[in-house]
């Protein structure tokens, strides 16, 4: 039986079956009396599988001693109950392939011991080899999947929006710009250099920082949409937890107001959460472990508590009573920064909460305008040890009120089609963005968001 490594330790496989394992070493112990334990991993789960191969295989000296750290191996032999602790099962090897060696071993990157992150992120094309960044991508793909599970089961259609658009949704100018080269015939400055001005086809356009303007589009058609894909900030931060490119899952719902969309944040966060515990024990028990030890707890706390929420005005209170010496001084009216935001989900809640109805002059143009004509439906969630992990609003249906606000942003005579959905049939809508690496982030504990994404893309870097 050629199977996974998840699945021969799974406990379907009947000891005494005939087995083959396909993957690579991890580590390579020999005994003096004539055995090697070589342990084997493939992805499949957190564990490596153990074999056992006796010098009795005539390739034990010649293709065995070299099955070294990070040497890709077939083996096959019969599952057999574990004699020693740890695995239930192992392999009594028969055969053992050497299918890739490590050429000169003492130089190969990942060696056995324990290396910073920091470290492994000089080394991207062979950290998902190591124990935490195969947990990393066995999360992300366990928590993907809840995501779209949960809109799907919920009646969601999921739409995909473009990548090259030529509006700033945010309108914070965080743009990438996108051009066309025509490689046989690049245009050349003066100098020589290639001329990037050339824009696609001819329209200025750009790398989309969010797929929710045309979300909307279709939330006014299909009622419930969603989109979830890689967006794009151009903004020059080195923070742990900025990416020049993330991805993003936004939600668009009609009929539906800010209180609406809180419950549906708060809704596929929590299954979200759950589903994680529920599938990936293994790989939160090691996050739980090796980086946070209060992980389990605390996502299980999220998974089971309503989130709170408090209006902006009222948190603004609560921090200006806090006693608490911010370095950004506290004040109705301004961006509440990452301090403010930590202390808030840390200190006061001591879990996620939602933000809402933040001053209308630092949110963004299709923001509701309240009644009070000061604020906006505004709302973002907060989580410890992140900080605004989404984004999302109540938008302005009423086509006067929103012509008012683009014209406050500069944006008049922009953006037709957007005000079209005002003009045919306008509904009262919302939705929100969450920021995937950042949930990522916090369900895994990990500290930088550069390790919970395969190849991150941050200022200066784009190899790999
Ligand atoms: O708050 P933002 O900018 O909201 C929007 O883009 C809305 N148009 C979303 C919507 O309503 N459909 O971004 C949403 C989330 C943030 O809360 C944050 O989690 C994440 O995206 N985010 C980033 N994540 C990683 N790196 C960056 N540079 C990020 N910028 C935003
Ligand atoms: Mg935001």
């Amino acid at each position: 039986i050629m199977t996974s490594v998840k699945t021969l330790l799974g406990g379907s496989v009947a000891v005494g079956s005939t087995v083959e394992v396909k993957g690579w070493v991890r580590t390579r112990r020999d005994s003096k009396a004539g055995i090697s334990f070589v342990a084997v991993h493939d992805g499949s789960c957190f564990d490596p599988i153990q074999a056992v191969v006796p010098n009795t295989l005539n390739n034990y000296e010649t293709d065995v001693m070299r099955a070294t750290t990070g040497a890709s191996v077939v083996i096959r032999g019969e599952l057999v109950a574990s004699q020693g602790q740890g695995q239930s099962v192992e392999i009594q090897a028969s055969e053992v392939e050497l299918v890739g060696e490590v050429i000169d071993a003492e130089t190969y990157p990942i060696a056995k011991k324990r290396h910073s992150f920091e470290y492994l992120r000089g080394v991207a094309h062979l950290r998902p080899r190591t124990n935490s960044i195969g947990a990393v991508t066995r999360v992300r793909t366990v928590l993907q999947n809840s995501i779209h599970n949960f809109f799907v089961n919920d009646g969601f259609q999921w739409i995909n929006t473009p990548i090259i658009t030529a509006s700033d949704c945010e309108g914070a100018g965080e743009l990438f710009r996108v051009s066309t080269l025509d490689m046989a015939n690049l245009p050349r400055t003066d100098k020589g250099d290639v001329n990037f001005s050339e824009d696609f086809f001819g329209k200025e356009s750009f790398l989309t920082v969010s797929g929710q303007l045309n979300a909307e589009a279709y939330a006014l058609a299909m009622s419930k949409v969603y989109t979830f894909g890689p967006t794009f900030r151009a903004e020059n931060s080195h923070t742990t937890r900025h990416l020049a490119e993330f991805w993003m899952v936004e939600p668009e719902i009609a009929f539906a107001d800010l209180n609406d969309d809180a419950n549906l944040a708060e809704g596929m966060l929590r299954y979200a959460v759950k589903e994680v515990l529920n599938k990936c024990e293994d790989d939160l028990g090691f996050f739980n472990k090796m980086v946070d030890k209060t992980l389990i707890e605390r996502l299980t706390n999220v998974s089971e508590t309503p989130f709170a929420r408090i209006p902006y005005t009222d948190a603004i209170d609560i921090l200006l009573k806090s006693g608490k010496k911010f370095e950004f001084p506290v004040q109705w009216g301004i961006d509440l920064q990452s301090e403010h935001e930590r202390w808030l989900c840390e200190e006061y809640v001591k879990g996620p909460v939602v933000i809402t109805d933040y001053p209308k002059d630092i949110k963004a143009f299709y923001m509701r305008l309240n009644d009070d004509g000061k604020t906006v439906a505004a709302m973002d969630v907060l989580a410890p040890g992140i900080g605004e992990i989404i984004g999302g609003a109540q938008r302005e249906e009423r086509l006067d009120v929103l012509d008012a606000r683009m014209a406050e942003s500069g944006l008049s005579g922009q953006l037709e089609w957007y005000r079209d959905l005002r003009k045919y049939g306008t509904v009262p809508h919302a939705g929100f963005g969450l920021g995937f690496d950042r949930f990522l982030n916090y369900v895994t504990g990990m500290e930088n968001i550069r390790d919970v994404i395969p190849f991150p893309r941050v200022p200066n870097q784009a190899d790999f």
